[in-house]
């Protein structure tokens, strides 16, 4: 599909069947060119209890099954995705505008959460527990929590669905998903792939609809046991007042605001490649993203003339084109902030050496290199999920960590130096759930990724990330 075809007109997915042909609709625009690239139906709070009453009609016979038997249609839906990821991928590109090539990766991102998830679901262990007489067994059960609601961002609009799907089909529970609404198609094309695969009905249930339908509905009914969110830490606050009413497991990824820390033994080719990738993937759009870099003194000339040189280099334009390498933001909104944190960090004394100027037509924005920034800038203490990277000199590893620790969020912290002892202490002393030492694309399917602080709860991916959708029984046997 090229942006001259026609738009394709998706619906909601539930129970098996797909719904919302007659009501009313929204339209899904692609960021690079305003083209309306799809519809949507707009879900009511009626259809998200629809979906409830599916997902909990299906979850007895989903949690019976053995873990084999998830797994050999997880492994079918793994397949059916790899089959159409080019498909899926260009539809991604047209709602999201990331690049062909990123949106690509996504896909086989996304699926590879299935992949792992197929197996690792094989081994949800019980324990058994000596007990202190003779007369008692003590055994611990892990359970599935049950039906599980999903609200998902349109930063990565297939991996932050798998992501939490996979372990929870896996785990034997039952999925609703309400995906954003810059981003519903690739959700629908994943759903697609699920039925394709002969998931039975019920088990995964898609209902684009407002927010607040959304969320209202799931925290008044109490057969929705689990909520997990990706988004921001505001949302993820509210979301979490919203379930302490009913006392619903919560999981939580939100935003962050990721230091980069180069001291003065890295190496230099290294540092600079792992800032690029780690930076403009998405057009800065990630909460992993290096969003404010420290720069020891021996090594700062070097580092930064090697990266003005790098981020000259990148390519911005409409992601459907291979050579592409930052696509649009994904509304105005985004590029809005995006502007507001250069125009601030201009004022209160930084230099602007690459970009800087909105030379595109919204929502582009030039990949942009900041020096002399400082920790008053809103470029050093907020997420500016835009292709901005603003640089601060720093003397020791003291200054170094202290300044990247100085922030209520603890999501991802990346550093670089070739000295074990170093690498180590700074390891321990980051106050961050994800580090990456002379790497900066930590993300994998088996690697628990996760926050500290405010950036959220609990962990997706690895053996962690099947844990939040298990319940843990104590059975205490008495014989004789
Ligand atoms: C995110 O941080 O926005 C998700 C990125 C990832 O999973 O790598």
């Amino acid at each position: 599909m090229t942006t001259n075809e026609s738009p394709l007109h998706l619906l909601n997915y539930v129970g098996g069947e797909w719904q919302g042909k007659d009501g009313d609709t929204f339209d899904i625009i692609n960021p690079a060119t305003s083209e309306v690239v799809g519809t949507m139906p707009l879900g009511t709070k009626e259809d998200v209890t629809a979906a409830i009453d599916a997902a909990e009609r299906a979850l007895g016979e989903w949690r019976e099954l053995s873990a084999e038997e998830r797994a050999d249609y997880l492994e079918k839906f793994y397949d059916r995705i790899i089959e159409r990821q080019d498909e899926i991928a260009q539809i991604l590109t047209l709602e999201n505008g990331k690049p062909i090539k990123e949106a690509k990766g996504e896909i086989l991102y996304a699926a590879s959460f299935i992949k792992w998830y197929a197996e690792e679901g094989k081994r949800v262990y019980g324990r058994t527990i000596p007990s202190k007489g003779p007369n008692q067994r003590i055994q611990v059960l892990k359970q599935p929590v049950g039906v599980v609601a999903a609200i998902t961002p349109w930063n990565f609009p297939a991996a932050m669905i798998t992501r939490k799907l996979a372990p929870a089909l896996a785990a034997g529970c039952t999925f609703i998903v309400k995906p954003p609404k810059e981003t519903p198609l690739t959700a629908v094309k994943i759903m697609e792939c699920a039925e394709e695969a002969g998931i039975p009905r019920g088990v995964l249930n898609l209902v684009a609809c407002k927010n607040k339908n959304f969320s209202e509905t799931i925290h008044e009914d109490e057969r929705v046991r689990k909520l997990t969110f990706t988004g921001s830490t505001e949302v993820g606050r509210l979301l979490m007042k919203q379930s302490a009413e009913q006392i619903k497991n919560i999981s939580l990824e939100l935003g962050g605001q990721a230091p980069l820390i180069v001291l003065d033994d890295a190496d230099v080719e290294t540092a600079v490649d792992q800032t690029i990738a780690s930076k403009f993937r998405n057009a800065g759009q990630t909460c992993i993203c290096a969003n404010r870099i420290y720069v020891q003194e021996g090594i700062y000339d070097e580092y930064v003339s090697r990266l003005k040189e790098k981020v000259q280099e990148l390519k911005v334009g409409n992601g459907l084109d291979e050579d592409v390498d930052i696509g649009p933001l994904i509304n105005k909104d985004g590029y809005e902030k995006v502007v507001e944190h250069v125009k601030d960090a201009k004022e209160k004394g930084a230099e602007v050496v690459v970009g800087g100027e909105g030379k595109y037509d919204a929502p582009f924005y030039e990949p942009t290199l900041i020096l002399d920034a400082k920790e008053n800038m809103l470029c050093m203490t907020e997420e500016t999920f835009g292709p901005v990277l603003p640089v601060q000199k720093v003397k020791s590893d003291e200054e170094a960590v202290r300044l990247a620790n100085d922030t209520p969020f603890g999501l991802a912290a990346y550093y670089f130096t070739e000295s074990m002892n170093r690498g180590t202490k700074i390891a321990e002393a980051l106050d961050y759930g994800i580090i990456g030492w002379n790497h900066g694309a930590p993300s994998a399917a088996q690697a628990p990724f996760g926050g500290l602080k405010q950036s959220g709860l609990g962990r997706e991916g690895g053996a962690e990330g099947i844990e939040p959708f298990l319940e843990t029984k104590y059975l205490s046997i008495g014989i004789k």
